[in-house]
């Protein structure tokens, strides 16, 4: 793991994905650089970690400071170690149908789904918000799995016009209660993906909870709905390196 700066919320998450490696007998490293790191610094770094075979997965916590060049940070990342799946070669994959690492966080939501038994195909999907690390690549999973989908911005001119039509609603905007009850068929699953630090400091998600959860046949909580599974999928992602990397060595010998 790569952590830039001192964003607090960055801090958090990698301190959970290094918990989570610990408990599941994952080996990690937290490679921690000034938010004033040059770009060569930190190129150099995952050339290094790109060629270590003791290595299985590389993962540059996201958002960088500005003058870092993210695209190029991303796609210097072997597309072999890249557990996040955020490289180019690995988004043009998840695109056409060819998945090498699935993004974990709507991973983790479509095995939420699976897990509770909720059918995909044919289903009414909206997601909202369209961010490549969320909303994209979630609607092309869903996609994947027959649903039929819509990407709503959260900007939408009416937001409520798509999401009243939804059996399954993903939202990831960044947005406190912006989706209430009357915004949501009945009967509707609802995944809440936003993390939201109020004022007061409690975190909440996208969507009104108390409000919705009594329109909704199922809803996700925030904190402890879609977080760990995001985390959890991190792992699946990491393990899955491992075990292509050593078939491959079988192989080769
Ligand atoms: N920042 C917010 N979500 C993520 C994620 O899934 N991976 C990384 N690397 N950074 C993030």
């Amino acid at each position: 793991m790569i952590l830039v700066g001192h964003d607090p919320a960055s801090a958090v998450y990698v301190r959970n994905k290094v918990r989570a490696c610990e408990a599941a007998g994952i080996h990690s490293f937290t490679h921690r650089l000034h938010e004033k790191v040059e770009n060569e610094e930190l190129l150099n770094l995952i050339t290094r970690l790109n060629a270590d075979p003791s290595v299985h997965g590389i993962l540059v916590q996201l958002p960088l400071p500005a003058h870092i060049d993210m695209a190029r940070i991303l796609e210097t990342i072997a597309p072999s170690k890249d557990v996040d799946g955020f490289h180019l070669y690995n988004v043009g994959a998840l695109v056409t149908g060819n998945t090498v690492f699935s993004p974990c966080t709507p991973y983790g939501v479509v095995k939420l789904l699976e897990h509770e038994g909720i059918p995909v195909e044919g289903q009414n999907v909206v997601v909202v918000g369209a961010s490549n690390i969320v909303g994209k690549p979630m609607a092309l999973m869903l996609m994947a799995r027959d649903a039929t989908v819509a990407i709503c911005h959260a900007k939408a001119r009416d937001l409520a016009q798509f999401t009243i039509g939804a059996d399954i609603l993903v939202v990831a905007a960044g947005v406190p209660g912006l989706i209430t009850a009357p915004m949501v068929k009945k009967g509707a699953v609802v995944i809440d993906v936003g993390i939201n630090r109020l004022e007061d400091g409690k975190i909440v998600g996208d969507v009104d909870f108390a409000g919705v959860s009594r329109r909704a046949s199922h809803i996700t909580p925030v904190p402890g709905g879609v977080g760990p599974m995001t985390v959890t999928m991190l792992l699946v992602n990491t393990i899955e390196s491992a075990e292509r990397f050593y078939a491959a060595q079988r192989t080769a010998s």
